[in-house]
């Protein structure tokens, strides 16, 4: 069909069948992360421009080139949020929830806005499920927060992830590698791509993703941030990596992962998975010990979020189809039409899906509509089940049909009570 007006580029829309997919990854989400003590929070999806500005930092692509910012009829520059961090932070920061002591351990999910260039697994609006440890600096808590993201790619059946891990150091040694590696990069700059010419100056780490194939090369020989840790950065990420081994987690340590967002520091993490081709990150994360300080603040942070969309792709649904109807009951006659509305009701107030026809269509009409929903039986119902109180089954997936009555009918399939002696 041609029509005139259409969603915007790389903004999808989500159809039952991914919708429940969705859902049931949020549901699971829900049940695994409150097995460690993390609570639900809901979290603006317009923030100030200024918070991500800050927050992720003015040097980075998102910030740069990938948020949707406009003005509202006030003039404040608002941004849809392009991911949850900030928010949380900010959230965590103004609500007080500080007061409350210990960690503050959260998580939400819902859309992020990114001007991407749309392809597979990257859209313009896509949909993440984020978890945030607020309040606590130690190394337990990186450990805790990677197991329970690996642990929840087994629990959904995911068992082809890699967590991919890294220091990106604190601010008493990253400046120094920094340099170290500015200089190495005005060494091969004329190998370089324009943007990663451009990078030295705003966001060297960077170069050290960049995919291009002559960047790569030129970045053999790069000096690695681990070796320039200071002490207590060095002893932080032995201490993640020996706890992570404790607990059974496999991790690589991989130097390449600097991550897109300015407010890293000390551990960084991603969740690989060579299924999803060029955009192979399931989920990402890491500290930011010094986000709050952009806001006023001081609170240590780390978690992650992890991209819906992308861990859908990975999942098996075979096993897990989207719920269909019970029943679907049929009128054979007009005059039955109305019990059937009857029975439907009866069969929903027993928590039973049913479906019926409203368009008062035949009975063969309505049994190709019943195949259709993917209901697993049909009842049908005529004049002659109306006179002597039975219903027809027929059960789709064995083709076999048989007459019963409608008190059997309610006992078997709803889990009514047996009748007591002398009841037929
Ligand atoms: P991020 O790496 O920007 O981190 O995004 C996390 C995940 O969101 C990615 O690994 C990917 O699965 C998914 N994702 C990102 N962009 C897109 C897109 N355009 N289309 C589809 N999926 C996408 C963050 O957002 C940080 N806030 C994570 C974090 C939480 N760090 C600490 N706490």
């Amino acid at each position: 069909m041609s029509i005139s007006i259409r969603a915007i580029r790389g903004f999808r829309d989500i159809g039952p069948d991914e919708a429940y997919r969705h859902r049931f990854i949020e549901d699971q989400a829900r049940d695994h992360f409150s097995l460690y003590g993390y609570r639900e929070v809901r979290l603006p999806i317009l923030e100030p421009t200024e918070l991500f500005a800050r927050g992720i930092g003015e040097g980075t692509d998102i910030v740069e080139k990938e948020m949707y910012t406009f003005q509202d009829r006030n003039g404040t520059s608002l941004t849809l949020r392009p991911e949850g961090t900030a928010s949380a932070m900010r959230a965590y920061l103004e609500g007080g929830w500080s007061a409350q002591g210990g960690i503050a351990k959260i998580f939400y999910h819902g859309p992020m806005f990114r001007y991407e260039r749309p392809q597979k697994g990257r859209y313009r609006q896509f949909y993440q499920i984020g978890l945030e440890a607020i309040g606590g600096a130690g190394p337990l808590v990186d450990a805790e927060v990677i197991t329970l993201l690996s642990r929840f790619f087994n629990k959904m059946g995911v068992d082809d992830v890699r967590i991919l891990v890294n220091s990106l150091g604190c601010p008493s040694c990253r400046p120094v590698y920094r340099q170290a590696l500015v200089d190495f990069l005005e060494g091969v700059e004329e190998d370089l791509c324009s943007n990663c010419v451009r990078r030295i100056t705003v966001n060297p780490l960077r170069v050290l993703d960049c995919k291009v194939p002559s960047c790569r090369e030129a970045m053999d020989g790069a000096p690695g941030m681990l070796s320039f840790l200071c002490a207590d950065c060095r002893e932080h990420f032995s201490k993640v990596q020996e706890v992570l081994e404790a607990a059974g987690v496999v991790s690589t340590v991989d130097p390449g992962i600097v991550r897109g967002l300015d407010y890293y520091s000390r551990t960084a993490f991603e969740a690989v998975c060579d299924r999803l081709g060029a955009q192979s990150a399931v989920a990402a994360g890491g500290r930011y010990d010094f986000l709050a300080a952009e806001m006023g603040g001081d609170a240590p942070g780390i978690g992650f979020a992890l991209g819906v969309e992308r861990l859908a792709m990975l999942m098996d649904w075979e096993s897990r189809p989207s719920p269909s109807l019970d029943f679907f009951v049929a009128a054979a006659t007009p005059a039955s039409r109305t019990p059937v509305l009857r029975l439907a009701e009866r069969l929903r107030a027993a928590s039973k899906a049913v479906g019926i026809d409203l368009e008062e269509k035949s009975l063969k009409a309505q049994m190709r509509q019943a195949g259709k929903t993917g209901a697993a039986r049909v009842i049908i119902l005529g004049d002659d089940e109306m006179r002597s109180g039975t219903l027809q089954i027929r059960d789709f997936t064995t083709g076999n049909q048989e007459t019963v009555t409608e008190k059997e009918f309610f006992r078997s399939f709803c889990g009514e009570p047996s009748p007591t002696k002398g009841e037929s």
